[in-house]
């Protein structure tokens, strides 16, 4: 018997996508090749990044966008002890590749509104050492944009938007992850769009396009703008094998680029679909008091055209958020926490002694607080809906 009745997540491949795959197969061009390709300028097209790369995970995405900021090939490069602000509110991997590449994470707060950064705990935090912000957009929604843009121009900032959470949603008519220099975003299993695994980093500039291909690609000079200028430089070197830059293997596969492209071609219906379904269970929410003014469902921001991710709530005060997680999980309901909650609690932080406090005031009270149930892309029946606010009321 299946556990939850509302999961956080359905099976998200349709027939038209998996025949896509199989198609792949049945060709055996199975590694980065012309479908790739395929995806990555689709993928530009529609949302007006300059440069998008496919990669095997949003994970990746963020490491080569670090990784792109400290390399001796990029004019206006990061120095190891750099600062870099990041939510507190954030994901494994949106704070990691800042470590990895030598940088220094600087946590801010978030504004418990949005759930997105704080702007003025952000603009508390820069100091002479900062020279990046990476940006979490959580779950479909986004920050003040213009005032953030505001800020990174006013302090000269490089801005990575980490848009794993929110693609397709747009802030002033314009995407999100076309605001920073950098963008990632995830096609895993539970995202608005699904490969399996999957991810796309984007930038604005060519110089960066060419040191991310190279990074992601064993550091080798094939498909650089200069690859015969390169192998010119080198006639001592066999041309198929020189090593221009640094580098790791982080491509993906034709057989996840055809899957995601599928999936991506339907992106506007999914984000209708799940809009439609959010308004539902809102409307229903709305309609029993008991559970409204227990349950705070997170709003869009102003100017912000959500493409929803999952349903974030807040429980109030008196609530225990253990109780609630434990009824609904007993009566069908799938949850799990906002991101990971207050980051700063994971133990790795603590390893790695990444800050001093774990103080950040809202990022701890959507960790004591808050949580997230599913969206599903397809239409959920009435009876559905109706079941799952009696869920909510039964968990109070
Ligand atoms: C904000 C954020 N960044 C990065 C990632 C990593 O993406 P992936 O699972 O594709 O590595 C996730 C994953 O869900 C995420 O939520």
């Amino acid at each position: 018997m299946q556990k939850y009745f509302y999961p956080l997540v359905e099976n998200p491949y349709r027939k038209k996508d998996i025949d896509e795959g199989i198609k792949v197969l049945k060709s055996r061009r199975l590694t980065t090749g012309l479908l790739t390709t395929k995806f990555q300028n689709t993928f530009s097209n529609k949302i007006k990044t300059n440069y998008s790369l496919l990669v095997n995970s949003g994970s990746s995405a963020n490491l080569l966008a670090m990784q792109c900021l400290i390399n001796p090939y990029r004019k206006k490069r990061l120095k190891s002890g750099d600062e870099v602000l990041i939510p507190a509110l954030c994901w494994s991997t949106s704070l990691w590749p800042i470590v990895q590449t030598g940088l220094k994470p600087k946590f801010v707060d978030i504004d418990i509104n949005t759930l997105n950064i704080d702007l003025v705990d952000l603009e508390k935090k820069i100091s002479k050492k900062t020279k990046a912000i990476i940006l979490v957009h959580v779950l479909g929604n986004c920050t003040n944009m213009n005032q953030l843009m505001r800020i990174k121009r006013k302090y000269n900032l490089i801005l990575i938007e980490d848009t794993c959470e929110s693609l397709g949603t747009k802030y002033k008519n314009k995407y999100l992850g076309t605001y920073g220099e950098f963008s990632s975003f995830s096609f895993y299993s539970s995202h608005q769009i699904s490969s399996g695994e999957g991810g796309m980093v984007c930038c604005k500039n060519e110089e960066d396009f060419e040191i991310l291909k190279a990074l992601r690609s064993h550091g080798w000079s094939r498909g650089l703008k200069n690859e015969k200028t390169i192998s010119d430089k080198n006639q001592n070197l066999d041309k198929r094998f020189i090593f221009y830059n640094s580098g790791f293997n982080l491509r993906s596969t034709d057989i996840a680029a055809s899957i995601g492209l599928s999936q991506f071609k339907d992106l506007q219906k999914f984000i209708r679909n799940r809009t439609i379904n959010r308004n539902l269970i809102n409307r229903e929410i709305k309609s029993n008091l008991k559970v409204s003014q227990n349950f705070n469902i997170l709003k869009q921001n102003n100017h912000v055209k959500a493409s929803w991710f999952g349903i974030p709530i807040i429980i109030s005060k008196k609530l225990l958020r253990k109780n609630v997680i434990k009824k609904l999980e007993k009566y069908g309901v799938e949850t799990r926490p906002i991101i990971s909650g207050n980051f700063l609690k994971q133990p790795s932080v603590k390893k790695y002694k990444l800050s001093k406090s774990t103080n950040m005031k809202n990022a701890e009270l959507v960790n004591n607080k808050g949580f997230f149930i599913g969206l599903p892309t397809k239409k959920i029946e009435k009876k559905i809906i109706k079941k799952l606010v009696k869920s909510l009321e039964k968990s109070i």
